[in-house]
């Protein structure tokens, strides 16, 4: 092999090395999985320390994942999470809302047998006429979720108190309501503990709910 052939791959296989490290852009995860504000295992034995690993571990994680692959090259890319389940549409607005709405499910509960207390008790009285009455309404509302959903209370922009359903990743915000606080009804939510008997897990779950956390998110 003569020099030149020599120095010509040399030379070939450096511009290669060259144009292959410039290509390569360190990616930069947009969003992150939140951390869940108490330990695994402190919403047992309703909410099983197994479940999380699913329902949070895997299930709200792999949204995260996607919705930071789906928005590269989007108009969404340095959105945030909010203007993305205001604005967006069809996957983006899938992982996106879906992120919100399990993060804001995670920190509303976390409590032990706690009831709402001050003004948040005083608007519940005002609109179901007593926390019993408004616990009824609202677990008839979420085992009738159709399919995969949710089911939340809101405040509306006269600072009425409604129950509402939404399917698959909807969220409230986007009819102009005020999310207080929501119950996954999507089958990864209770599956491991409760199998179909949503209405068992729908009952337990009052025994978990953060009512503190709920009435912070008053207007
Ligand atoms: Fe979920």
């Amino acid at each position: 092999m003569t020099f030149r052939v020599l120095f010509l791959i040399t030379f070939v296989s450096l511009i290669s090395i060259k144009t292959y490290t410039l290509t390569i852009k360190p990616k930069i995860m947009k969003f992150e999985l939140p951390a869940l504000p108490y330990a695994p295992e402190a919403l047992e034995p309703v909410i099983s320390a197994n479940t999380i690993s699913f329902h949070y571990g895997k299930h709200h994680q792999a949204y995260v994942n996607n919705l930071n692959n789906l928005i590269v090259g989007t108009r969404f890319e340095n959105a945030d999470l909010d203007e993305i389940v205001m604005k967006a549409d069809g996957g983006i607005f899938n992982n996106g809302a879906q992120v919100w709405n399990h993060t804001f499910y995670w920190e509303g509960l976390g409590a032990k047998n706690s009831v709402p207390t001050g003004k948040l008790l005083e608007k519940i009285n005002a609109s179901f006429g007593t926390f019993e009455n408004f616990k009824e309404v609202f677990a008839d509302s979420a085992v009738k979720v159709f399919g995969s959903g949710w089911a939340w209370l809101v405040e509306d922009n006269e600072g009425n108190l409604k129950i509402v359903q939404t399917s698959n990743a909807g969220n409230p915000m986007r009819d102009g309501l005020k999310p207080l606080f929501t119950c996954d009804v999507w089958e990864h939510a209770y599956y491991l503990d409760f199998q179909n008997r949503r209405p068992d897990y729908v009952k337990a779950f009052w025994g978990i709910v953060n009512w503190k956390k709920v009435e912070e998110r008053l207007g």
